[in-house]
């Protein structure tokens, strides 16, 4: 096939031999697969497995209001969802049926009026119907479903003033302020009665959760009544199969905890000032998010019900160090698992590793390494090593109290721990004593925050910070755009002459084959371009073929071609008017708690081919910011708590997609982290927070990955818009970690363009504003030579497609 046929011509052709991918069986397999290893089992008094004979109620209205993920740009069309009524009856277990045929009804009055799947009102159960289910099984699952989504957050706050195509329907928020009076993180009334009545009337209950995010899991610990509790989460399209394979034993769960469970919302130190601002977040409580709070602060461990990294097995392991050393930039551990049980079953070694406190204060705990062991049957063993490199283990200092601006490895004893959760991690005996401090990499101050005025330390309270002046985050050299006009517009198409059959290019142009075929430099090809063009290629360019979430490059007189994106991350997300139907791998979160790197690289090569078989280049994926709150509704499109889980995994996803030479986009750079007002809310943040923490994902993924785009963030930080955050985008991303790659907005941003391009955001999406980058241009505010390196960047990405 020619190069850039696909994007060219648009063929329906399979990408391999005569079967199409799309959506396939293997691919689907592959989602199934997932699902099953990042199902978590929470509790079990020995009441699961249970056996295929045995006749089942199910309890709650989720039975069968299955969430296969989450809303918005996320979500993805595919063939058929299956539910876990679904997925039991298929393997012939006996299912109550009244009260699922009463669920049913009651689902399609609920969506008729306009909800959706997850935003539902529970379904009383009547007192006959209750008796009856009672009469026909002495075991009863019980059922709790959540839905969130892009755009807004999981309370009743409504978050946005983004443009609104359709005034006329119900924001969610408002949906959610009826369903859940105290915020969907609690039960509410009616979850709670059912699950009082399955209690009160049956001898086993069993809890499945079909939730992307945390709950209140209190009423699952703290309840001898409920005998076991399996987390399902977002399990895509084939979910409830997988959940199903489970609770029968089919297979044995092996999925962990990617986040830290606790009982209220308020237990979460960002809790407190998540709503306090529409325009700002204070990230007041620095590197202490999830884990490295629960188990730091004093007082904050008792909060915790489920532990980071937490989740039980059918089966049970032995976890052994064997070996620990130094080595010069890292240590080593070797570990002996077996298989002490009586089942088969995978588990998740991990490495945590004690700082000492230092002049800087270091979270108690902080994750090193983790390795999955392959499927060990009964009584099997299998060696595995873990490392974690010096650089990993150092802190960074932003106020000098050891050298500034550095990571540093202060003097003191660094403790490792090895185990199969944070809390069960055992102290390992290997101890590192360390004389005096040590710089490891020295680097300088860059997005710091002049607006927080304290942040968290390790013993709880806070420290004051310096503040500095407060930026306009709107200057500008002109007049700036109304907030809200700048939504939904799409990029023009441009008329060319061209003789279609005698002259396809431009009269004597150097064509973009030329490069390719390495005939000419890309210089020489930039070289030729008027000023125009150049600004034409910076921004983003008309839908083509399938694609729904427009393209870049598209010029045809010198044969560059439209590249189309699509976006995920839960699948190739098509629209459905196409007819094509895409495969729906679980969400994000769930994939994380599989804890297994390959599962994710081969979620992204599926992802990948559905990508390229459908003419498409880029798919806007993964989506790794942190979880800092339970509330942002985008967490289950995201991965973990954990920047280095998170990292580590996305690499994998990156890995498999660009295997396809297709372009991963690694979203959204940086402190996404509510929804509320995302396009303009300024994430307030220490250095040391955003290195640690926020940026830390993305630097593991560049490093390893090299991903061919990152997109930048709509949010603003420490007083910078992302998008036009050189700090962020140039200092940080290019010059400290060597990216190579290219760096779009997010969709329709209120960046200005011109302010973009100077901070080295290469592609405005979804349209570029030419108009606006002229006149920034006749009035000197930005320079041929400020754009050429964005279009260049732009142009070697298009380059890596075949
Ligand atoms: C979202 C991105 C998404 C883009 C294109 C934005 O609103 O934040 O994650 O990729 O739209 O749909």
């Amino acid at each position: 096939m020619q190069k850039w046929a696909r994007l060219n011509f648009q063929p329906a052709l399979p990408l391999r031999g005569d079967r199409r991918v799309t959506g396939s069986s293997e691919h689907i397999a592959v989602s199934r697969k997932a699902a099953q290893e990042g199902m978590v089992l929470l509790k079990n008094d020995g009441t699961l497995p249970l056996s295929s004979d045995k006749k089942l109620v199910l309890m709650g209205k989720a039975a069968v209001d299955y969430v296969k993920g989450g809303g918005g740009s996320g979500d993805v069309y595919c063939a058929y969802i299956h539910s876990l009524y679904y997925g039991l009856k298929s393997k012939g277990v006996s299912v109550y049926e009244p009260l699922i045929d009463l669920y049913k009804e009651e689902m399609k009055k609920q969506y008729d009026s306009g909800r959706v799947p997850g935003m539902t009102e529970e379904v009383p159960v009547p007192a006959d119907i209750l008796k009856d289910a009672a009469a026909f099984s002495d075991t009863a699952i019980v059922m709790i479903c959540r839905f969130s989504g892009e755009g807004w957050d999981r309370s009743s706050i409504e978050c946005n003033q983004e443009f609104n195509p359709w005034p006329q329907s119900r924001s969610m928020p408002s949906f959610s302020s009826e369903i859940f009076p105290d915020g969907d993180f609690y039960l509410n009334a009616g979850e709670k009665e059912m699950i009082k009545a399955a209690k009160e009337n049956f001898k086993n209950v069993i809890a499945v959760l079909n939730v992307g995010g945390i709950i209140d899991c209190s009423f699952i610990a703290g309840d001898d009544a409920i005998n076991a509790a399996l987390y399902m989460n977002q399990g895509g399209m084939e979910g409830g199969d997988a959940a199903a394979d489970i609770i029968l034993g089919e297979v044995n769960p092996s999925g962990k905890l990617a986040d830290t469970f606790a009982a209220r919302l308020e237990d979460y130190p960002s809790t407190e000032n998540f709503h306090e601002s529409f325009d700002y977040v204070e990230y007041t409580e620095d590197v202490y998010v999830g884990y490295r709070y629960f188990e730091t602060i004093p007082g904050a461990r008792d909060k915790v019900i489920y532990p980071f990294g937490y989740g039980l097995s059918y089966t049970t392991f032995d976890i052994t160090v064997t070996g620990a050393k130094e080595l010069e930039d890292s240590f080593s551990f070797d570990v002996k698992v077996t298989n002490t049980g009586k089942a088969s079953g995978k588990e998740v070694v991990q490495l945590y590793y004690k700082a000492p406190q230092g002049k800087l204060g270091k979270p108690e705990r902080a994750l090193g390494d983790f390795v999955k062991t392959k499927e060990l049957s009964a009584g099997e063993s299998q060696d595995i090593t873990l490392t974690v490199t010096k650089k990993a283990i150092a802190s960074y200092d932003d106020l000098g109290k050891v050298a500034d601006a550095c990571y540093v490895l202060e003097k003191g004893s660094y403790e490792f721990f090895i185990g199969n959760s944070v809390r069960d991690a055992k102290n390992t005996d290997f101890t590192w004593e360390n004389a005096e401090d040590i710089t490891v990499e020295r680097l300088s101050h860059k997005a710091g925050p002049v607006s927080l005025k304290k942040r968290m330390i390790s013993d709880g309270s806070y420290e004051e910070l310096p503040l500095g002046a407060a930026r306009d985050i709107n200057e500008c050299v002109f007049e700036k755009m109304e907030p809200g006009t700048e939504e939904a517009l799409t990029p023009f198409v441009r008329s060319r002459e061209m003789h279609y059959l005698t002259r396809p290019f431009k009269e004597g142009a150097k064509t973009f084959f030329d490069v390719a075929e390495g005939k000419v430099t890309i210089d020489e090809f930039m070289a030729q371009l008027s000023d125009e063009d150049l600004i034409h290629l910076v921004g983003g360019q008309p839908n083509t073929g399938v694609g729904n979430v427009f393209g870049m490059g598209n010029l045809p007189e010198y044969g560059v071609p439209n590249a189309q994106t699509a976006d995920g991350p839960a699948g190739v997300r098509i629209a459905p008017e196409t007819g094509v139907l895409t495969t729906a791998f679980p969400c994000s979160t769930l994939i994380a708690c599989t804890w297994n790197r390959e599962i994710a690289e081969q979620i992204g090569c599926a992802g990948g081919e559905e990508l390229k078989e459908n003419n498409l280049c880029v798919w806007l994926t993964p989506a790794i910011n942190i979880h800092r709150n339970p509330m942002c509704g985008r967490n289950f499109e995201y991965y973990s708590e954990d920047p280095y889980l998170t990292g580590r995994m996305a690499a994998a996803m990156v890995r498999g997609i660009q295997s396809n030479n297709v372009g991963a986009s690694v979203k959204h750079f940086a402190c996404n982290n509510k929804e509320t007002n995302r396009k303009h809310s300024d994430s307030r943040v220490s250095e040391r927070a955003l290195r640690e923490i926020y940026l830390k994902a993305f630097e593991i993924i560049v490093k390893e990955a090299e991903p061919y785009t990152i997109m930048s963030s709509y949010n603003a930080i420490n007083g910078h818009r992302a998008s036009e955050n050189r700090d962020l985008l140039t200092g940080i991303l290019r010059d400290e970690w060597g990216y190579k790659g290219m760096v779009t907005s997010d969709w329709w941003t209120r960046g200005e363009h011109y302010k973009e391009i100077k901070a080295g955001n290469d592609l405005k999406m979804a349209c570029g504003f030419p108009d606006r980058v002229k006149k920034a241009m006749e009035m000197g505010a930005i320079t041929r030579a400020d754009i050429e390196p964005c279009a260049k960047r732009i142009l070697t990405t298009i380059l890596k497609f075949d």
